[in-house]
């Protein structure tokens, strides 16, 4: 870490209570430095969902992603296990699997036709009679640590970090009544957002602060006043009733139950679930002030309004990406620094920045 880097990291004081929090500061939203530690400390140094079990249920099939910056690939071998490896071939480094997911017997460089088997093993090497001293044996991919929980795949570059099960807590035991499992994957929405990742998350864990004012549609159903936001391990849920009587014809016909469940988990990835209705969000940094936000819808079969649920979901990730990209542009101004947080409702927010101070504090 650089010395500037370290000296913006000193000026956020994780241990003042929520009720004399500051936010962290802007600088940290825009400042080239944090970004790339961020990326080795944060997005290196911890389990980060890359993708869906469905996408590599099958021998062959494999997913691809990039993390902390790292080109990744993930593979269903034909023993069933699910490995993750760099994708960097060891010829000359370029990527072994150019497509987001596929299917291939072997995974072969484009550029001069190496080929790896789905274990990562080095098996074709063309045209390499006469080189000395070259151990095929040796040149396989590299591997990267993979976990799997419900239905997302996770990796973690980090040889020294816990196993997935201690950095998901509590989490697995308190999701596990609303039967993620139940539910299916149907579609996929990705938005480009010119924002720092974190005014996504931030946004995210205002406990429902901005639904009144941003998300009018939302807050005809959402029971405001009941509004609950729990921290627990490396996660904040917040819960809500629901009461689609009188709500926003449109939204209401999609929002029943008599629930709803926002699961957050460090650093970038959230659940949100009503009965029968699911999607994740996964938020990816593509620079200090751009990000990528990834929707992906579950249904349990029952419910049919799957179109017009996601058309709800997205008027309202519209709604937010107005906002995001809003503070973006405030964060740069010299009229702002830090900020003060509602102890009613921005308790998950006052966990990530304690988190990610945590994580930037280390070299
Ligand atoms: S870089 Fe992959 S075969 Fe040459
Ligand atoms: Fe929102």
């Amino acid at each position: 870490m650089t010395r500037w880097v370290a000296e913006l990291v000193r000026q956020y004081d994780p241990n003042r209570p929520l009720a004399l929090a500051e936010t962290i500061p802007a600088s940290w939203y825009f400042d080239e430095g944090v970004y790339f530690h961020e990326r080795q400390t944060v997005f290196g140094g911890n389990w980060v969902v890359v993708g869906r079990v469905d996408q590599v249920r099958d021998a062959g099939q494999y997913l691809t992603a990039e993390v902390a910056g790292e080109p990744i690939v993930v593979v269903r071998g034909r023993d069933g296990l699910l490995r993750a490896f760099f994708n960097v071939c060891r010829h000359h480094a370029a990527a072994v699997c150019t497509e987001p997911a596929g299917r291939a017997t072997a995974l072969k460089c484009p550029y001069h036709g190496w080929t790896y088997g789905l274990d990562g093993e080095l098996k074709g090497v063309p045209e390499f009679d006469g080189v000395c001293d070259f151990d095929k044996s040796k040149s396989g991919l590299v591997p990267v640590r993979v976990g799997v929980w419900e239905h997302f795949v996770f990796v973690c570059l980090d040889s020294n970090a816990g196993e997935l099960a201690d950095f998901l807590g509590e989490l697995p035991m308190r999701v596990a009544p609303l039967g993620l499992g139940t539910m299916k994957f149907v579609d996929r929405r990705t938005y480009d957002l010119n924002c720092n990742w974190k005014v996504f998350v931030d946004n995210y864990l205002d406990g429902g602060y901005h639904v009144p004012h941003i998300h009018q549609g939302l807050g005809s159903v959402l029971d405001y006043s009941a509004y609950t936001i729990e921290n627990f391990g490396r996660c904040c849920v917040q819960s809500s009733p629901l009461d689609s009587s009188g709500g926003e014809a449109e939204t209401a016909s999609v929002r029943g139950g008599a629930m709803a469940h926002y699961y957050w988990l460090y650093p970038n990835f959230m659940v949100n679930w009503y009965e029968g209705i699911m999607d994740s969000n996964l938020v990816l940094p593509l620079g200090v002030d751009r990000c990528r936000v990834i929707f992906d819808f579950y249904f349990a079969d029952s419910v049919t309004e799957r179109e017009r649920s996601i058309a709800v979901s997205e008027r309202i990730q519209q709604e937010d990406i107005g906002v995001c990209e809003s503070v973006q542009r405030g964060l740069g101004s010299r009229a702002y620094n830090t900020g003060r947080l509602s102890v009613r409702r921005e308790a998950g927010e006052h966990l990530f920045h304690r988190l990610l101070h945590s994580d930037l504090s280390k070299a």
